[in-house]
């Protein structure tokens, strides 16, 4: 295991690689931004994901990732993750969360925000707030060498002020030249990641899934990928891709335009 996992530390032009991937999906975020409004269609978004990163020489992720249909994953309300993006076509109220991946050069940037359709709930602020409140507490707790476990720490205490569920069955990963690798990232402290570690060189997601109410998930059969909350409940995401650097966190995924460290929605 030792073996697999020293694998997974990069070297400095691995790093830098990381840093491109990172870089060009944040400026993909920063694109999509003016399109997420009420009135345009999910699989309108979709479009501009797979048009933006297929003319700039890079490939979206998503498509035909496990048979995944679309460039891109859109989740509206009551969807946890994973949305496919279609004819629905948002209207004032929702959240909606917009989640991109990009493959720059063989490696991957992977980040996702939750957009406010115009005036929305105060149960959907929250949620909002709260998973965007989870993704910084976790940032700024973790550290070089430091257990994995401290991400879902840090989550949990920050979901328990606001008396929210985190997501359990759906985690955060490491990331480099796969979508998915080694190590997984809970959202809660587990055995798992009171062992693994965050040791410098290495590159994962935190995206913690919180939702208004229980946090039991439920997978659409007939899509087989779209996980909806149990209760009928809200729920909201927000994703950064990390690099572990011997001085701390670095995020890759930082856009210009998006909600900075601290922001109020
Ligand atoms: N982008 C998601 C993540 O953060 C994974 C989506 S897999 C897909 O890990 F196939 F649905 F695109
Ligand atoms: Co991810
Ligand atoms: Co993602």
């Amino acid at each position: 295991m030792l073996i697999g996992r020293r694998r997974l530390r990069l070297t400095p032009a691995e790093c830098d690689a990381m840093r491109a991937a990172g870089r060009f999906n944040a400026q993909l975020m920063d694109y999509i931004r003016q399109y997420v409004r009420a009135g345009v269609t999910t699989s309108e978004i979709d479009q501009l994901v797979h048009d933006y990163t297929s003319s700039h020489g890079h490939k979206p992720a998503p498509l035909n990732y496990q048979g995944f249909p679309k460039s891109c994953c859109t989740s509206v309300n009551d969807v946890i993750c994973h949305g496919i993006p279609g004819p629905y076509r948002l209207k004032e109220g929702d959240i909606v969360n917009v989640d991109v991946t990009t493959i720059v050069d063989g490696w991957f940037g992977d980040q996702s925000e939750t957009f406010l359709i115009g005036k929305v709930s105060k149960t959907a602020r929250q949620v909002t707030q709260c998973s965007f409140d989870c993704l910084w507490a976790a940032i700024d707790h973790i550290r070089p060498g430091g257990p994995v476990s401290d991400i879902g720490e840090a989550i949990v205490r920050r979901a328990k002020k606001y008396n929210f569920g985190v997501v359990e069955e759906y985690v955060g990963h490491g990331v480099g030249r796969a979508f998915h690798q080694k190590p997984n990232i809970p959202h809660v402290p587990t055995p798992a990641s009171r062992r693994d570690r965050l040791e410098p060189g290495i590159c994962f997601t935190i995206e913690p899934m919180i939702n208004s109410g229980s946090r039991e998930t439920q997978l659409d059969e007939r899509d087989g990928w779209t996980v909806t909350t149990k209760d009928g409940g809200l729920s909201a995401q927000f994703e950064h891709t990390i690099l572990m650097t011997d001085k701390g966190p670095e995020v890759l995924t930082l856009t210009l335009h998006g909600p900075q460290k601290g922001h109020k929605f």
